[in-house]
């Protein structure tokens, strides 16, 4: 059973998240999608409503599984028999980040491997963050992420009747 991590923030889950989960689903049987509960940065959605939301999204995708965890993203590995940590790569900016975390968990434990996918070209610039942004301001995020979070974030922002709609074609840039 090949079984890989895909670790982060999904504060929220974006379109670029599903796209990676997807892809890699093909390579190994088994994704957990773990959220790492970080105190120390603030975020719109509690644990549990990303977990509810990862759980409503990512239903339909088998094999994926929806977890958080904290401390050390290796030991976390370890401890669910993941040999891999699947992340995505956007842009050359991600480069050496991506790559001081791979080198700094291969160091803490040589027996699970980081594997990277390029992230799909329609989600090369985007981020949770600047998607929460454009919300944040009225801008139309449809097709950047899931209804379910479009719905969401929109809640949150008091904007329950949903943004001002963009005349570009969906997902389009
Ligand atoms: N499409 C769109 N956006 C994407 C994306 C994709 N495919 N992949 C990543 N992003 C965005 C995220 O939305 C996030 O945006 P934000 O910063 O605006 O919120 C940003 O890229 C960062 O991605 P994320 O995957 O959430 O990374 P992170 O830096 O928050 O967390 C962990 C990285 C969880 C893997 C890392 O902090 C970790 O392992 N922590 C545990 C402690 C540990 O073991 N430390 C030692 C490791 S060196």
């Amino acid at each position: 059973m090949k079984t890989a991590i895909y670790p982060g923030s999904f504060d929220p889950l974006t379109n670029g998240h599903i796209d990676i989960i997807k892809r890699g689903i093909k390579l190994f049987d088994k994704i957990i999608v773990a959220i790492l509960v970080n105190p120390a940065k603030q975020s719109l959605f509690s644990v549990d409503e990303r977990i509810d939301i990862l759980t409503e999204c990512l239903k339909d995708i088998q094999g994926v599984e929806i977890d958080s965890f904290g401390g050390l993203l290796v030991d976390y590995a370890q401890q669910k028999n993941a040999h891999a940590i699947l992340r995505g790569m956007r842009a050359v900016s991600d480069f050496e980040y991506e790559f001081q975390m791979a080198l700094m968990n291969r160091r803490l434990n040589r027996e699970i491997q980081t594997v990277f996918l390029m992230t799909g070209l329609r989600w090369i610039y985007t981020s949770s963050s600047i998607i929460k942004e454009a919300a944040y301001f009225g801008g139309d995020i449809s097709g950047m992420v899931p209804p379910l979070v479009e719905k969401r974030i929109a809640e949150k922002f008091g904007n329950p009747s949903g943004n001002r709609k963009s005349n570009q074609p969906e997902g389009d840039f």
